[in-house]
């Protein structure tokens, strides 16, 4: 399959292509956590599968590999984790944030491939199987709830990407944790929108960075400020 084309259209117009992306996706100077999400035009988070892959396509993807090859941590909620079937990144840890300390069972016989790269991150409270504790590093941040600015101190010095989901991203923006957003428009509507914050009310106002287009895609980078 061919590259996808894009087009710089700000800061300034110009024809880019995928090789370009690292440099349109750097990050901001003093930046170290930053979330990417992909909506329909009608601002829902799943399509017509329940989930984000029926509304991705390939530019959605280059620059989602972009961000991943940029990054340290994939920060992600457990719902995500299970919905998706993630698997384990290659590079960046994933670090997948589970109040209740549910592991995604699915990833058990991926481990010991991959030793040290997966994190689960829980409460004091929680109950942990036996299994989940031989083969994951749990942090127990917080005592009943998941304490998230705690998280982010444990990973200080580390570029944080977080791909959701719309609970963790709602709870994280709530905090004020999260310093830009990359948000792809994907063309095409749905009609029940699963809304891109969870339940969580953040009222928030954000500056637009940079915005390339590919085909009818749209992928902005927007800086957040705190309230
Ligand atoms: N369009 C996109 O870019 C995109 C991106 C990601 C996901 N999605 C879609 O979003 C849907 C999943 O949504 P979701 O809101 O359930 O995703 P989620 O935030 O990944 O998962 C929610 C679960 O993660 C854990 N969690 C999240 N925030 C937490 C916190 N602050 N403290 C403790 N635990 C926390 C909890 O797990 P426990 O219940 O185990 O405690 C919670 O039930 C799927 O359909 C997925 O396809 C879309």
């Amino acid at each position: 399959m061919s590259d996808p084309e894009f087009r710089q259209l700000l800061p300034q117009a110009r024809p880019i292509t995928v090789a370009d992306l690292p440099e349109v996706y750097a990050w901001a100077p003093g930046d170290r956590v930053r979330a990417n999400m992909i909506t329909s035009l009608d601002g829902s988070v799943t399509g017509s599968d329940g989930l984000s892959g029926s509304l991705n396509d390939a530019a959605d993807h280059a620059v989602f590999a972009t961000l991943r090859s940029l990054s340290d941590v994939i920060l992600m909620g457990a719902g995500t984790v299970r919905a998706e079937h993630y698997g384990v990144p290659d590079g960046p840890r994933l670090v997948i944030v589970s109040g209740r300390g549910r592991f995604p069972e699915h990833l058990l016989p991926l481990l010991p491939e991959h030793p040290g790269q997966v994190v689960l991150v829980t409460t004091e409270a929680a109950a942990v199987s036996d299994q989940v504790r031989d083969l994951v590093e749990v942090w127990r941040v917080g005592a009943d709830r998941v304490d998230l600015p705690g998280v982010l101190d444990r990973l200080a010095g580390q570029r944080v990407l977080t791909e959701g989901g719309p609970t963790l991203l709602g709870h994280l923006i709530a905090a004020d944790l999260v310093d830009e957003l990359c948000h792809t428009i994907s063309p095409r509507l749905t009609g029940v929108p699963v809304p891109l914050l969870g339940s969580t009310a953040v009222p928030r106002r954000l500056t637009l960075r940079t915005m390339i287009s590919s085909g009818s895609t749209l992928l902005g980078r927007w800086a957040l400020a705190s309230r």
